[in-house]
């Protein structure tokens, strides 16, 4: 059975994971709201990638910096005069098009035509056009090859105009003293402007690194593709301070790290690629992404860049403050290394994008039972510790004590591990309950419970169960649950 993009918002919505955004008003475009499962399950998504960093690596800590940052960080960054994308207007239909992504999808029906030698020109032309000062010969190409509005059908189209992806508002309380200041498009800044706070105040040792998990913004005109592309999101991002001609070997072993990482969260290896970047944006030497093979195709869920000096040498300049390490290890002729500026080494992960790809791999449906028992069976492959319930469980029966055995049970395993009990109607369709949402384990109390203090776990996965003692449970629960 093949799962679509639209199998698994419905999942998503109907087992508590992910809503659209005030709904009751019909929802607002490229923003979401996290339901009772799906926070937890992002929140584990979360707490392994802080374990991954900091706890597992001596020489990383992590920070928590505000959203709002003073305007001029972002002059530093580039993103005032950088961060855009091209648009284009239809005048009939009036709405608003990445003139990029017109140009793509055109070269994408070549390629799928089977013209690929075409497809390569149209994109070397965009590339060569984009990059000009003057848009105005990517306008003349949308219309030379034809494109035309999805709704209107008409090429009467605007000019290509930058349109800056940042979201600003006025801090200060009255109109004349405000002043405009934007909501933070990357988590990263955060972390280069408090690079001397960590380094002088944990009296770190270049090559060490910074982590940070917090909310960015960007106005993604075209927001497609579920959590894909949000207008809010979050992002885990850990940026690598270096010494200047170390770069590509950090680079190389981070890539491979990261790579490590998804695997270890149940990521399969078949469904993952690295893809290294042609174009590099403003501020890299090296860029590649780690991409999943979602539903829509293989799309980016990480990207690692080498980033270079230049966000710290721009902030330096900007702030007139020193951003320099003094680095006390003698070089090849016995000589400190000195003052420098470091390198850094950037590894970004989207929370919202590894939610929507863990999400994604695990929907499994599958055909279980053979002639008349043949059903249809649907469930969430997760890890165990991304799980958002780890242990259900469920007595047989009310009576007879079995609920009052059962809960106490769940009552001992509660600090340990998310546990919930639950002994409303068949104990068939509460395993059902519980594998929609991806629970790993659940205990049944049966009779013979009473007699021997044992129970079941069924296993979701294979639906098999095993007899154990109670006293057993919390330890061999506990190392399942644990990543
Ligand atoms: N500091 C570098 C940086 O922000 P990026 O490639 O623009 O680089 C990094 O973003 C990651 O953030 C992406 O790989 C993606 O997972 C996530 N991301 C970016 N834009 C997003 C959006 N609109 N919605 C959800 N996630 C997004």
């Amino acid at each position: 059975l093949t799962n679509s993009l639209q199998d698994i918002i419905s999942h998503a919505k109907e087992y508590g994971f992910v809503f659209p955004s005030s709904e009751i008003y019909d929802g607002l475009q490229a923003v979401y709201d996290y339901g009772q499962n799906g926070v937890e399950l992002k929140n584990n998504l979360k707490t392994a990638w802080w374990k991954a960093m900091t706890q597992l690596h001596d020489n990383i800590v992590g920070i928590d910096a505000a959203i709002f940052m003073h305007p001029l960080t972002w002059k530093a960054s580039g993103h005032v005069d950088g961060f855009n994308d091209p648009m284009i207007d239809n005048k009939d239909s009036k709405k608003r098009y990445r003139a990029d992504q017109l140009l793509e999808g055109k070269a994408e029906e070549y390629a799928a035509a089977g013209q690929t030698e075409k497809a390569h020109t149209l994109l070397a032309e965009m590339g060569r056009l984009l990059g000009a000062e003057d848009l105005s010969g990517v306008r003349d190409l949308i219309i030379a090859e034809n494109i035309v509005c999805p709704i209107s059908k008409t090429a009467n189209w605007t000019e290509v105009r930058q349109f800056n992806l940042m979201f600003s508002t006025q801090v200060g309380s009255v109109a004349e003293d405000s002043s405009l200041i934007y909501l933070r498009p990357e988590t990263a800044q955060g972390i280069f402007v408090n690079f001397l706070n960590v380094q002088k105040s944990g009296r770190m040792k270049v090559p060490f690194g910074i982590a940070q998990i917090g909310k960015a913004f960007r106005n993604e005109i075209v927001a497609r593709q579920f959590t894909f592309r949000m207008r809010e999101f979050e992002q885990m991002e850990m940026q690598f301070f270096v010494r200047p001609g170390t770069e590509m070997e950090w680079y190389k072993e981070w890539k491979e790290t990261r790579l490590k990482f998804h695997k270890a969260v149940g990521l399969p290896v078949e469904k993952l690629k690295f893809h290294d970047h042609e174009k590099l944006a403003h501020y890299a030497n090296a860029a590649v992404d780690i991409e999943f093979e979602f539903p829509f195709g293989f799309r980016e869920i990480e990207g690692i860049h080498s980033r270079t000096d230049f966000d710290l040498r721009n902030h330096q300049e900007l702030s007139k403050k020193k951003q320099q390490y003094f680095d006390a290890d003698l070089d090849e002729n016995g000589k400190p290394f000195g003052n420098y500026i470091p390198y850094v080494v950037e590894t970004s992960v989207g929370a919202d994008r590894l939610f929507l790809a863990t999400f994604c791999n695990a929907f499994t449906r599958e055909t279980v039972g053979e002639g008349e028992n043949e059903k249809e069976r649907t469930y969430l492959k997760l890890h165990p510790a991304l799980a958002p319930i780890k242990v259900a469980v469920l007595p047989l029966v009310k009576r007879d004590g079995l609920a009052e055995k059962g809960e106490a049970i769940a009552q001992s395993l509660k600090s340990s591990f998310r546990t919930v009990y639950d002994d409303g109607g068949a104990i068939g369709k509460r395993y059902t309950r519980q594998d929609l949402i991806g629970t790993p384990y659940c205990i049944a109390v049966d009779y013979q419970t009473m007699e021997d203090d044992t129970v079941t776990i069924r296993h979701r996965d294979t639906m098999e169960q095993e007899r154990v003692s109670i006293r057993e449970l919390k330890e061999k629960i506990g190392y399942q649950v644990s990543m």
